[in-house]
């Protein structure tokens, strides 16, 4: 059975004060349980500041962003080792609006992957279609070229330390759309089969989260679906007590799957 992951992107928002409480907030509420695998990604400058205020807690820390190498003169860029520093445990990657607002290409994404890996932080790729792709019946094709360029020249070994989100662009934000359980159940399965096809049997541990406007209202359909192993949620992450209502359902989710199996 794969764990579930309830992952928080906070994208740019946040100041010091409300991070250090919202970091705080969700730190009492998850208190020491590990039957789900929480983790919130702060803006940069926060790292340090949510890092301690997370501490006694199993939440675990992850980044936004990093730059595939380890130091050197690169002006503005942070590398995988001051993110391990500073005491992350997970970076995400690939996010859409970095592919669509900074124009990162899959080959550079793939850059970072590796160099994450290497260092030892855990990797979450994010992968996902326009409207416009959806709708010409492109989807497939583009999550297929994400995986298989993103994860290019990656060995088995590392999938442990590897989860994917499916993000579909259409559904993140105030859109006013999420996918389906079936949608999301859907593509899931395209990820995973492609997965199988790149690594073989590994590919079964893979964690895939979805994300997209998760919010606690609809948390319960998503996950109940058997290849949605997770959220990865912007909006609703940065008011605890919504974070923390998508943790429950996510313990929930997996006290049913336990008594399933
Ligand atoms: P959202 O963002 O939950 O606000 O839609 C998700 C994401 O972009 O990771």
């Amino acid at each position: 059975m794969r764990q579930k992951f309830i992952i928080g992107n906070w994208k740019m928002h946040t100041n010091a004060d409300e991070a250090g409480r919202l970091a705080k907030a969700i730190a009492v509420g998850v208190g020491t349980e590990d039957r789900v695998c929480v983790a919130v990604c702060p803006p940069f400058p926060y790292l340090a500041l949510v890092a301690s205020n997370l501490k006694g807690s199993s939440v675990a820390l992850g980044a936004q962003n990093l730059y595939p190498e380890k130091e050197g003169a690169f002006t503005g860029e942070v590398s995988p080792t001051m993110l391990l520093d500073l005491g992350c445990k997970f970076v995400i990657l690939g996010h859409s609006e970095r592919r669509q607002k900074l124009g990162e290409s899959n080959g550079f994404i793939n850059q970072k992957v590796h160099v994450a890996l290497d260092a030892g932080l855990n990797v979450i790729l994010c992968v996902g279609e326009t409207l416009e792709q959806r709708e010409a019946n492109q989807t497939t094709e583009v999550l297929e070229q994400q995986i298989i360029l993103g994860l290019a020249a990656l060995s088995a070994d590392s999938l442990p330390r590897l989860s994917i989100a499916y993000e579909p662009i259409w559904a993140i934000g105030n859109t006013g759309h999420h996918a389906t359980p079936e949608q999301a159940e859907m593509e899931h399965i395209v990820i995973r089969k492609r997965l199988a096809q790149m690594f073989g049997k590994p590919a079964q541990s893979v964690v895939i989260q979805y994300g997209g406007s998760v919010k606690p209202e609809n948390a319960a359909a998503l996950l109940s679906q058997p290849n949605v192993d997770g959220a990865l949620i912007g909006g609703a992450s940065l008011k605890a007590e919504q974070f923390l209502a998508i943790v429950q359902v996510a313990i929930k989710q997996t006290q049913t799957d336990v008594k399933a199996k």
